[in-house]
């Protein structure tokens, strides 16, 4: 098919506005997939995602559709994750594309990730086509929301498509807007190949497979190729399109989009970013914006039995060969045993990757709080990265602790302000700016450090402002900060596993209000058990767990062994995610109570 009749699109949104129903919509409308075969959200596919009502993975699908003009065209809908942990991702399916459809609910208006997605298309030139969706609810309020699309984006939204994914009002007036606004590729067809990867996943059969953007040449099975920032080389055994499930082709024309299969083993050979060229006749230069994933978030995952070990390390390579983000690696702690530290790009990764382990592999495990990556200065000129709290060099070998921060961007109703500036002031935050949208609602922006927003900063927000808060964030540097680590004591002996490291002004205050929750978590015992946290060698906190005085079958008077038994068995089930520490047992929540104190 001609360049010309092929259209490359993303649809960007904030979370919930209906980027999933739309993407239906359009799927069902170009017959790409039959009513009957359509099962609500094709292209959110993972349970999770179905769940939870985030696109985690993105995926894309061909469509093809006649228009108006007579003319049949191919359209490539490449979807892009919708959570900002994932923001490097949607950069590389932008690349990937000419044009994007950006969808405001009418309802709700422009969010902070319409604005943050938005940003992100404009950095790529892409064409953008307003779309207001929902317009089937009551509450709608279209021209408010042109209007704001116009104010606070600056985009033309006159032609603003009216829609209801829902209802499917408006879906053809969104077609033709594809096929007349978004440019067409650009036709390269004699230059050598050079082919953007913009996702990737891994097949049982086939190994992993690249989902590629060809930008220039062509690409076909048999072919020799070399990923351009690994370096690494392979056959290409198969490419293809996307139906949206994988469907064979024979080579995939300069402007289109598919997939490749080349007997990669891992997804780490095609890496999101990079470029595909021919191992002869190579492009010179990859194209730009290539990164490697970086995690912003640590935690370590311990086995509840000992036993599980292996089938840890199992389900955490096999979660690994499907995401190149997600790393993993041995670490031994003194109260939970042997299990690994394992590095996120952020929250939501973390849940998700927990989540699967335990429902998927049917794990149960221990998780310590998650912590960020600090960049540690020595008093010798060393600097060491750390992430875990409990190998944080003595202090006073240290020189200085750099934290990373993040830019915050918050919209919020205008009576909210006060609230968001106390919570975000409260987390170190430092404000940057503070822009009005409309009459009604503000844009704050601040720098916060990254691992005070860890501290329930977004579920606080989200309460305190009873949901109408709307939240986006972004790495933005590391600053110097006084941090120190601060252990835990339990019965006399630090748990390194519960060592945080926080800010010296907070250490106080946070270290009181841990040790009170910790009271309240950690079961008593037949003595009494002394809860202190401490910084250096001195103690800032200190509670008791009181001495037990009886113990539950004291209740059993005579010989009832059946009552003896079920209350032997209640007491076994609630050991459930218990850690034995010497005498102690240390309930799961315990490791989590830090981030729960203010
Ligand atoms: P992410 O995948 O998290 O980015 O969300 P999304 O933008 O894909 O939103 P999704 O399509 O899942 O829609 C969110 C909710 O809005 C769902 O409950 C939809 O059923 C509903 N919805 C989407 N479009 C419409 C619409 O036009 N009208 C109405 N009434 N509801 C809609």
């Amino acid at each position: 098919m001609a360049t010309k009749y092929i259209r490359n699109f993303s649809i960007i949104a904030h979370i919930d506005h209906g980027k999933s129903t739309l993407a239906d919509r359009l799927l069902e409308r170009t017959g790409t997939v039959s009513q009957r075969e359509m099962e609500e959200q094709v292209l959110d596919t993972m349970d999770l995602e179905r769940e939870r009502g985030i696109t985690i993975k993105a995926q894309s699908a061909r469509l093809v559709y006649d228009a108006k003009d007579g003319h049949q065209y191919t359209l490539n809908l490449i979807d892009t994750p919708g959570h900002v942990d994932f923001n490097y991702e949607v950069s590389r399916s932008l690349a990937a594309c000419e044009g994007a459809l950006l969808i405001v609910d009418a309802t709700q208006g422009v969010e902070a990730q319409t604005l943050a997605n938005v940003y992100l298309a404009l950095e790529h030139d892409l064409e953008i086509i307003p779309i207001i969706n929902k317009i089937d609810l009551p509450s709608a309020d279209p021209e408010r929301v042109r209007r704001e699309i116009e104010d606070v984006i600056g985009l033309d939204a006159e032609n603003a498509i009216l829609v209801s994914a829902k209802t499917g009002q408006g879906i053809d007036d969104v077609l033709e807007a594809i096929v007349r606004y978004i440019p067409a590729p650009e036709e390269a067809p004699q230059k050598p190949l050079r082919a953007l990867i913009f996702d990737s996943h891994f097949d049982a059969y086939k190994g992993a497979i690249a989902n590629i953007r060809i930008m220039e040449g062509t690409l076909r099975a048999g072919q020799k190729i070399r990923m351009m920032a690994t370096g690494k080389e392979f056959e290409v055994i198969e490419t293809g399109v996307f139906l949206p499930q994988m469907h064979k082709v024979a080579a995939l024309e300069c402007g289109s989009v598919g997939y490749l299969a080349a007997g990669m083993k891992n997804v780490r050979d095609c890496r999101v970013g990079d470029t595909v060229t021919t191992a002869t006749h190579s492009a010179q230069t990859p194209l730009p914006g290539y990164r490697k994933a970086v995690p912003m978030v640590y935690c370590g995952l311990y086995p509840l039995e000992t036993n599980e070990y292996d089938a840890l390390r199992d389900a955490l390579e096999k979660l690994h060969l499907n995401d190149a983000a997600l790393l993993f690696e041995p670490e031994t702690s003194t109260a939970l045993g042997f299990g690994f530290r394992c590095g996120f790009l952020g929250l939501l990764h973390m849940d998700v990757i927990r989540e699967r382990l335990e429902r998927e592999y049917g794990l149960s495990l221990i998780t310590t709080a998650p912590s960020v990556n600090y960049h540690v200065y020595c008093t010798d000129g060393t600097m060491v990265t750390v992430d875990n709290p409990s190998l944080m060099p003595d202090m006073s070998k240290i020189e200085r602790i750099e934290e990373p921060l993040v830019k915050t961007s918050i919209i919020v109703p205008k009576d909210m302000v006060g609230t968001v500036m106390e919570i975000s002031q409260n987390r170190r935050g430092q404000y940057v700016t503070m822009d009005y949208l409309d009459e009604t609602r503000v844009s704050l922006v601040y720098n916060l450090p990254l691992c005070e927003i860890l501290y329930d900063y977004f579920d606080t927000l989200k309460s305190a402002t009873r949901g109408y808060a709307s939240v986006d964030y972004a790495l933005n540097g590391y600053q110097v900060s006084p941090m120190v680590k601060m252990d835990i004591l339990i019965n006399g002996e630090t748990v390194d596993a519960l060592s945080v490291i926080v800010h010296r002004e907070f250490a106080a205050r946070r270290g009181r209000a841990l040790v009170e929750k910790l009271r309240g978590l950690i079961p008593r015992q037949l003595f009494q058990i002394p809860i202190q946290a401490a910084v250096g060698n001195k103690i800032i906190a200190r509670e008791n767990v009181a001495a037990l005085r009886k113990d539950v079958l004291a209740k059993c008077y005579g010989g009832d062994i059946s009552r003896k038994r079920k209350l032997l068995e209640k007491q076994k089930a609630g050991k459930k995610r218990m850690k034995q520490f010497g005498t102690v047992e240390i309930p799961q929540e315990a490791f989590m109570a830090v981030l729960k104190v203010e």
